[in-house]
């Protein structure tokens, strides 16, 4: 950790105690503590009211109906929709589709290449620290339309290979699809610079947004990406509403991905026209509690600040690694030399991941252990799983502590002794 860090801790610029004020389940009588926010966060109140406000006062089919009740709702949407477009700086609202999640955002884009662009001889490239909702939809794409999925290459520190990326990027490639930032070794990639790249060979750019846009400012006019796909459920908002932004003339040259309700304009009896922007992408009845309640959490965030989030929740993540490294017996997969994201995948030399984190629960401390939707990484890690332990900005020096204290307590309770923990032999890691 630098100083400036530690005085991040110190000072955040941001009440801490009055944030998990916020946070219901964190008044609990016996909350965990909870180091789980890259797989979900916590929702702040204001969401939870916002929803029950809308589905109490406000519930009706948005843009169906000429009742004041749908009117309401169909504002109430629209709102959310323009909300994450500035979020985000998007062009135009219309360019923001929503989804179930990030999966679903990434899917629609890789079914359009897998099912009207790709040939064979074109190339997809993905990286190797990709979680599966930006690897095993194009694995589907390159499969259906014969074209070759290649990765890029971690090189030193936990980064991708700038040189593996170079010889990689062709004429052949049509898809560069990456995430912003990593859903376990914390890497963040250099994605501004490498869609300069891609976009010098013509080739269309996605970006998986899930870990970045919780964390930080996103601008994808700044990025730009010609795709970002993220989810609410990681940033205070509910499960069940994600977000797909993408070019304008992309979106207008693509055909729809569902089909039904509202994502028409005209149907015959064999065939139809479809809808303008966005509602051409969103078949059905859409989640607009989900939607409302994203709204909701980008006030919150906005009302704490995006840039001061960012600060302290990368500067606990730090502390974090740094105290654990510190312990002895500990391989920490993550960047050393780099900036770094909000989460330490770690193993403890001589136990088993799910252990770890089954025992850890016992003395209230929520992390996850597994692949993390990793397993072409962990491959690459040479590992088979890996703990990971993420916070966000609503967690504590104190909290931090205590997972440390956890750690130890994992120790103790398997019999590991210090040199013990320190033997790289966990064959089943
Ligand atoms: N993608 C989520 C995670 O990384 C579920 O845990």
């Amino acid at each position: 950790m630098n100083e400036q860090e530690k005085e991040i801790l110190r000072h955040p610029g941001f009440d801490v105690e009055a944030i998990r004020r916020d946070f219901p389940y964190l008044e609990d009588k016996n909350p965990v503590i909870y180091l789980d926010n890259a797989a979900t966060t916590q929702r702040p109140r204001q969401v939870l009211e916002r929803m029950d406000a809308f589905y109490r006062h406000e519930n009706a089919n948005p843009l169906r109906g000429n009742h004041r009740l749908s009117l309401y709702a169909t504002e109430a949407y629209e709102k959310a929709r323009e909300h994450v477009a500035t979020f985000i700086h998007a062009e135009s609202p219309e360019q923001i589709i929503f989804t179930r999640n990030a999966t679903e955002s990434l899917n629609l884009v890789a079914y359009y290449f897998g099912l009207n662009v790709l040939k064979p001889g074109d190339e997809v490239l993905i990286t190797r620290l990709e979680h599966h909702s930006n690897c095993v939809n194009w694995q589907f794409a390159c499969q259906r339309s014969g074209a070759t999925l290649r990765y890029i290459e971690l090189g030193e520190d936990y980064q991708l290979d700038p040189e593996d990326f170079a010889a990689k990027l062709s004429e052949k490639t049509k898809v560069l699809a990456i995430s912003a930032a990593s859903n376990v070794i914390a890497t963040l990639p250099p994605v501004k610079a490498m869609i300069e790249k891609a976009h010098a060979l013509g080739v269309v750019t996605v970006l998986d947004g899930a870990q970045y846009a919780p964390h930080t400012a996103t601008d994808v006019q700044d990025l730009g990406c010609d795709f970002f796909a993220f989810s609410g459920h990681k940033m205070g908002a509910p499960f069940g509403i994600g977000v797909l932004y993408g070019k304008r003339a992309l979106l207008e040259a693509m055909p729809p991905f569902l089909y039904g309700g509202e994502m028409i304009e005209y149907v015959e009896d064999a065939s139809s026209t479809f809808a303008e922007l966005p509602y051409k992408f969103e078949a059905g009845t859409m989640n607009v509690g989900g939607a409302i309640g994203l709204d909701a959490a980008i006030t919150y965030l906005e009302g704490i600040g995006l840039d001061k989030i960012e600060a302290y929740e990368k500067a606990l993540a730090s502390y974090l690694a740094e105290k654990l490294e510190a312990l002895g017996g500990v391989t920490i997969y993550r960047p050393r030399q780099h900036e770094t994201g909000t989460m330490v995948a770690f193993n403890l030399a001589g136990a088993h991941p799910h252990d770890v984190s089954t025992i850890m629960d016992a003395s209230d401390v929520a992390i996850r252990s597994g692949h993390h939707c990793t397993q072409p990484l962990h491959r690459g890690l040479h590992i088979s799983s890996s703990c990971r332990a993420s916070v966000a900005f609503y967690n504590t020096v104190e909290e931090v502590d205590a997972f440390l204290k956890s750690v130890e307590n994992v120790r103790s309770v398997l019999g590991l002794t210090a040199d013990a923990a320190s033997k790289e032999d966990a064959p089943w890691i």
